[in-house]
């Protein structure tokens, strides 16, 4: 490992907080201060907003027909805005979303309680619940717990984030994909199981698509294709079937991993902070009560709640080097210059660790995004989603994911260690996302709640 580490890293340049090496024959500049960030990601975005071209992510996207791994163009361009307004539809300002986090709530509460006073590792369920949200928001299925469509999709994605995960020297050396691989070839059959449920989705909506809101983001994306790329002025090919179904399958790839992983990461902080859960569940009972559930509509009353979520983004963000971005033109950063083609990593991790903008950054303290006044504060070096023209296009989607599903859960439960067990791993392991070590968790139904639903 050490051998093949040397073989692909070489740091030649370093300029302060920036420095540069190779990554094979990849030259890439390593970003770590806020300045340089905003730089990249904002000020000189466009610049910066390119992709790579990866073995690994080329096949998972048939291509770059998707948002997150498509180089910039103006057909990119036109396909995030059609799914930023596709998301838009169920997000903030409708109460569809909040229906649909609600009923995976109800189904995750249950099942958390029905483990009674044993310990066990939450994840699994935390994640079924997520893909469920997504399946409903994506083609309007939702699932019972145990069915096996939903088990179908659980596992492919798995199998897509394990092999993706392991990584692998194709995505550095692409000429190695000549020989035999055993993570491709897996990829390769997950991507298959997933195209065929997607393709067969796709399908029933073609047929069903009628005048009138759109019920899903299949439908919002099928009536936004309509009128081919020259209605939008572009020339050649626009918005194909393969960018809707890529489209899709990117809503679970960049969705469930990245959201489920932040909720596991929050519980696992309040399980080494019984004092932090204990003022989330007072303000929830001071301003909502045990008479029903939490909605969006008491976001504006919960700020210490708020404090939390950022707090578990900052302190373990997990995309802590975003995408890896390319520069599309000669540019430069801190006045040194970058070639186009440059390969740039935001390293987010050392941005939300760095002791010039954050007090005592190793500690978890959600206080620090409340002003003097007690009003939220973020700074803006906070910058869990990116920032600029390649910001994260879910942030307001997975924003309210996270305040629904933890606001039901604390409200609803309280979450304890098992007697004797040791408080969860905070190291964190890296794979596509950063993930905690698997813990385990006592869940104590709070007065009210003991069903875990009304
Ligand atoms: C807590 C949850 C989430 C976090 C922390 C997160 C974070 C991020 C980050 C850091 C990026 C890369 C930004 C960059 O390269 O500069 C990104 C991109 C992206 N995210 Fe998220 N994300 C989350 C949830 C979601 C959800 C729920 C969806 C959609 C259903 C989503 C869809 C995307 C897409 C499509 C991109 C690519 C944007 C582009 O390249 O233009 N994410 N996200």
């Amino acid at each position: 490992k050490i051998k093949f580490v040397c073989l692909c890293l070489l740091i030649i340049n370093v300029y302060g907080s920036l420095f540069g090496l190779f990554l094979g024959p990849h030259y890439t500049v390593v970003v770590n201060s806020h300045q340089h960030a905003k730089e990249v990601l904002l000020q000189r975005g466009r610049d910066f907003a390119g992709r790579p071209s990866m073995v690994t992510t080329e096949l998972l996207t048939r291509g770059g027909k998707d948002i997150a791994f498509s180089d910039y163009s103006p057909l990119w361009k036109l396909h995030r805005r059609l799914v930023h307004n596709s998301f838009t539809l169920f997000g903030e300002g409708t109460s569809r979303l909040q229906d649909v986090v609600f009923s995976a709530v109800d189904s995750l509460c249950s099942e958390l309680m029905s483990n009674g006073s044993r310990g066990f590792d939450p994840s699994a369920a935390v994640t079924r619940a997520v893909t469920n949200v997504v399946c409903t928001l994506v083609f309007s299925s939702t699932y019972r717990h145990g069915d096996a469509e939903l088990q179908e999709v659980i596992s492919y994605n798995n199998g897509i984030v394990e092999t993706i995960a392991r990584g692998g020297l194709v995505d550095i050396y692409p000429w190695m994909k000549v020989f035999p691989n055993s993570s491709l070839r897996k990829l390769k059959e997950c991507i298959a199981v997933r195209d065929r449920l997607l393709t067969r989705k796709l399908e029933e909506h073609k047929a069903s698509l009628a005048e009138g809101d759109p019920s899903d983001l299949l439908d919002a994306l099928l009536k936004g294709k309509k009128g081919g790329p020259k209605s939008h002025g572009l020339e050649g090919e626009g918005i194909t079937d393969d960018h809707v179904l890529m489209t899709a399958a990117e809503a679970f790839g960049a969705g469930v991993e990245t959201t489920s992983t932040t909720l596991l990461w929050i519980l696992a902080y309040l399980l080494h902070h019984p004092e932090v859960q204990q003022r989330v569940q007072k303000e929830l009972d001071e301003n909502v009560g045990a008479d029903r559930a939490a909605n969006l509509s008491d976001r504006g009353h919960l700020p210490y709640l708020d404090c939390v979520i950022n707090e578990g983004m900052r302190i373990r963000p997990v995309s802590p080097v975003l995408i890896p971005h390319t520069a599309m033109t000669d540019s430069s950063i801190g006045g040194h210059a970058v070639r186009r083609g440059t390969r740039v990593l935001v390293n987010m991790w050392s941005i939300h660790h760095d002791p010039q903008n954050w007090e005592k950054p190793d500690l978890f303290q959600p206080e620090r995004f409340l002003d003097d006044q007690g009003n939220r504060a973020t700074p803006s070096c906070f910058m869990p989603f990116g920032a600029g023209p390649r910001v994260c296009v879910g942030e307001s989607l997975a924003r309210l994911e996270l305040f629904l599903f933890l606001s039901s859960l604390l409200q609803r439960m309280s979450f304890r260690l098992p007697e004797g067990a040791p408080p969860p791993n905070l190291q964190g392991r890296l794979g596509v996302v950063l993930q905690p070590m698997p813990y385990e968790v006592v869940v104590i139904p709070r007065p009210g709640w003991e069903g875990g639903a009304r």
